[in-house]
């Protein structure tokens, strides 16, 4: 079953029964959460930042130079980072789904920006997404970074584990990110993009709190201090 380490912000390491390491939202060295820097991240097979802002993507040049990672990302951000001299793509896009050896990736929509950090031509903005892996018998929803939107219903049944942001500001806050809870169904939700610096302060009981008012007792919240992990 496949393993969820939470680093901080929207970070995850993810390691596959058959040994693949996926890394999704790379962000260390500057993660004011991450208990581990990009050195000790250790092998990675695929890099999948879900958009181009740099707490989801500063790390992530870096990674696919010191690795073998294959970075699995919308078509603009694959063509700024084989700009950067990046070889192992795979770009794809909204809507779009692919089956990789370790298991079928969909990209999903979200409502946010598009820029992609160290971009400084400005060409590579690109529509920001989220993720829809299936790993291991396990159906993992990274939303990335959204706001609520009725979309979300469209997944309804087809997710055991949301992962969603709760940090207000830049994203769902505590109340938007329980209604979208309500709208997927999932099993269990994980909260992320919270208290990593002022501006997204977050109590993740009190989404816990919501997600019972709202979506009743047959979601899961689980909570995951950054460096814990989690076996759906
Ligand atoms: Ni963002
Ligand atoms: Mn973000």
């Amino acid at each position: 079953m496949a393993k969820l380490t939470f680093h901080g912000q929207s970070t995850f390491v993810v390691e596959c029964d058959d040994g693949t390491r996926l890394v999704i939202d790379p962000f260390f060295d500057d993660n004011p959460l991450s208990a581990i820097r990009r050195s000790e991240v250790g092998a990675v097979d695929y890099l999948l930042p879900t958009h181009g802002h740099y707490d989801h993507f500063a790390d992530a040049l870096p990674l696919l130079r010191e690795t073998e990672a294959t970075l699995i990302s919308t078509f603009e951000i694959a063509a700024f980072a084989e700009s950067e001299g990046i070889a192992k793509v795979h770009p794809m896009h909204i809507g779009g789904g692919y089956g990789f050896p370790f298991g079928r990736v969909k990209m999903t929509p979200a409502i946010h920006g598009g820029q992609v950090h160290g971009d400084t031509t400005g060409q590579y903005s690109t529509a920001p997404g989220g993720f829809l892996m299936h790993l291991d018998g396990r159906r993992i929803y990274h939303a990335g970074d959204t706001a609520l939107t009725l979309d979300m219903g469209l997944l309804k049944g087809k997710v055991d584990v949301a992962i969603l942001p709760i940090g207000d500001n830049f994203t769902m806050g505590p109340e938007d990110a329980a209604e979208a809870v309500a709208l997927i169904r999932p099993r269990v939700v994980i909260p992320v993009h919270y208290n990593t610096w002022p501006l997204i302060e977050q109590d993740p009981e009190r989404f816990r709190d919501l997600v019972g008012e709202r979506a009743g007792d047959g979601v899961r919240v689980e909570i995951m201090d950054p460096g814990d992990s989690y076996a759906p």
